[in-house]
């Protein structure tokens, strides 16, 4: 019997849409993993907000699933995935920053730019990110919290 997959959520905009089909069959070949595509569907050109709104959504309903946001940089998927309460979006440019962005972050959105990285960096940074677990320690598991909207300050007085 076939272990449970970890779904990945992947979206992209016109920009990342050739990134993006390509990492969704990359995915699609590892046997951990099931890659769910949320469009673009084509190339013609729409607005990266919407898509990452879709992704994250499918990503706070079902727990230990993660995503996947292709714009040109990045950098507008993980803004817009940041605004969502749950979401952890890091945008990574080398294999460091998405082993840090799971080890101490417990990000749970990887963002990529189409324009930025080439497509074997960007397999490369999919499998550090796909397989790094949280580290689950004291020290980051309070630091995410605080990272909450509604999240107390930890010393009134120095908030001032
Ligand atoms: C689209 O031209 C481009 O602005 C978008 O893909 C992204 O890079 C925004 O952050």
């Amino acid at each position: 019997m076939q272990a449970k997959q970890t779904t990945i959520y992947i979206g992209s905009d016109h920009a990342g849409y050739e990134m993006k089909e390509a990492l969704k069959k990359y995915i699609g070949e590892k046997a951990d993993f099931k890659a769910v595509d949320l469009g673009a569907f084509s190339q013609d050109s729409l607005d990266y907000p919407d898509i990452a709104r879709e992704v994250c959504e499918k990503i706070v309903d079902e727990k230990g699933s993660l995503g996947i946001l292709i714009c040109g940089t990045g950098i507008g998927m993980m803004m817009s995935a940041n605004k969502r309460e749950g979401i952890r979006a890091a945008v990574c440019t080398v294999e460091l920053m998405a082993k840090m962005a799971r080890l101490h972050n417990d990000a749970n959105v990887l963002c990529l730019g189409s324009r930025i990285i080439g497509m074997d960096l960007a397999k490369n940074i999919v499998d550090t990110f796909l397989t790094t677990p949280f580290e689950n320690e004291e020290r980051h598991v309070r630091r995410i919290a605080k990272m909450e909207p509604n999240a107390k300050p930890a010393n009134p007085e120095e908030s001032c």
